[in-house]
């Protein structure tokens, strides 16, 4: 039974495009922002807002990830997600979150997935206007650049920069006045604000902040990769290292970095073997100060026998977290002859880095025929980690 009171404000958070212009060859939602998605960041920055349903509004096929990412992101807040299907247009996708309000619902803010750094400061003010008394907000960031109207190359004018301002998301409504708005639609319409304005409501307006800028390019995805890599606590860092090796000859089928590889030969250990994901958890204890991983993960702990590395990385970053530790980022080096890592290094560094919450980068060679590895009895793997201090 769930105990979370129905909330009366609403969070669409449309995440159904295909990020054409970030060119990225994935749902623009679905892309890496360091360790996590803009999806990701953008629903954590949602769940530290106001108590609200959050509906989620997901690319076509890729409904489950998206619950996936929202469920890890609403902490105890989960029991409010929904998730729902997008549309051709962000229109379409609007009305596909609106359709999916709760009954209680009387206040509802529409977000773009793609303005992830949004602070959830923006979502309180947003809010808070509409309980006030307003049918609709955006928020703004005053312009800064000298404008100018033009036709082809030719400037034609000047605009007033004092009455012009740039729109943000969150943008919020009263529900009644959103719904008719958007039945009553004839047109494509740029934001919900614009919609409602044709509807013949007054939009008024709250600060938007610099970090709610829109992710369109991959210059954009740069930025918002630098202020979430600076969001890391300063302190002195520390470093250390890991190693591991296991032999061939385990049952079943191979894992390895913390990815289950059909036909491969299995590995031998007490878990699975994974020697990538090992190495990476002995470099995070040494460089937290907090032992190896015989310390925490011995045979004497009948949990984690047969497990795979998603449960030691992500055991191993709430531990290096309660003694005060954040994880900066890891690289693993892993020796062996097969199976061959390129075509899923990629892969294997994602699901590594969610594990842990911090970026993991994988990279594998051979020996040149030399050694147990060149031999093929085994694999071998090295791990650099680095840490920071939380206080
Ligand atoms: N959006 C959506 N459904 C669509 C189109 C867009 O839910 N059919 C969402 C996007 O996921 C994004 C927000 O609307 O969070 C703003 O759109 P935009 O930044 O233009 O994203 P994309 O349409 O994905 O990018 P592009 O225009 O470059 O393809
Ligand atoms: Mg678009």
């Amino acid at each position: 039974m769930s105990i979370t009171p129905v909330p009366r404000i609403a969070v669409i958070v449309v995440a159904a495009g295909s990020g054409t212009r970030l060119g990225a060859g994935a749902p623009k939602a679905l892309v890496g922002v360091g360790a996590r998605s803009i999806l990701h960041h953008a629903l954590a920055n949602v769940f530290g807002g106001p108590p609200a349903q959050v509906v989620v509004v997901a690319p076509a096929g890729h409904e489950g990830a998206a619950l996936t990412e929202a469920r890890d992101a609403a902490g105890d807040r989960r029991d409010l997600v929904t998730v729902v299907t997008g549309g051709d247009t962000r229109q379409s996708s609007v009305a596909a979150g609106l359709a999916a309000l709760w009954g209680d619902v009387e206040i509802v803010l529409v977000h773009d997935a793609a303005r992830a750094l949004t602070p959830p400061a923006v979502f309180d003010r947003v809010a808070a206007s509409v309980a006030g008394g307003s049918a609709a907000v955006v928020p703004v960031l005053p312009v800064v650049d000298t404008l100018k109207r033009v036709a082809g190359r030719t400037v034609t004018g000047a605009v007033d920069r004092s009455e012009v301002a740039a729109a943000q998301t969150p943008q919020g409504f009263r529900r009644d006045v959103l719904e008719t708005a958007y039945r009553v639609a004839h047109a494509e319409f740029t934001d919900d604000a614009a919609l409602v304005a044709a509807a013949g409501h007054r939009i008024d307006t709250v600060a938007g902040d610099e970090r709610a800028f829109k992710i369109t390019t991959p210059a954009d995805l740069e930025r918002a990769a630098r202020l979430v890599a600076g969001s890391v606590p300063p302190g002195a860092p520390r470093v250390g290292v890991g190693t591991d090796v296991h032999a061939f000859g385990g049952d079943g089928d191979l894992w390895l970095a913390g990815l289950e590889w059909p036909g491969e030969p299995a590995l031998a250990g007490h878990s699975d073997g994974d020697a990538v994901a090992h190495a990476i958890v002995d470099a995070l204890l040494s460089a937290a100060g907090l032992g190896d991983i015989g310390t925490h993960f011995g045979t004497a702990r009948p949990e984690f026998a047969g497990a795979h590395a998603d449960a030691f990385l992500r055991r191993t970053a709430a531990l290096l977290h309660e003694a005060g530790w954040a994880v900066g980022n890891v690289t693993v080096q892993v020796q062996t002859n097969r199976p061959r890592f390129a075509p899923r290094r990629a892969e294997a560094e994602r699901v590594l880095s969610d594990a842990l919450g911090a970026p993991v980068t994988v990279g594998a060679t051979t020996t040149d025929g030399l050694g147990f590895t060149g031999r093929g009895d085994g694999v071998a793997a090295t791990a650099v980690a680095l840490v920071l201090p939380l206080r």
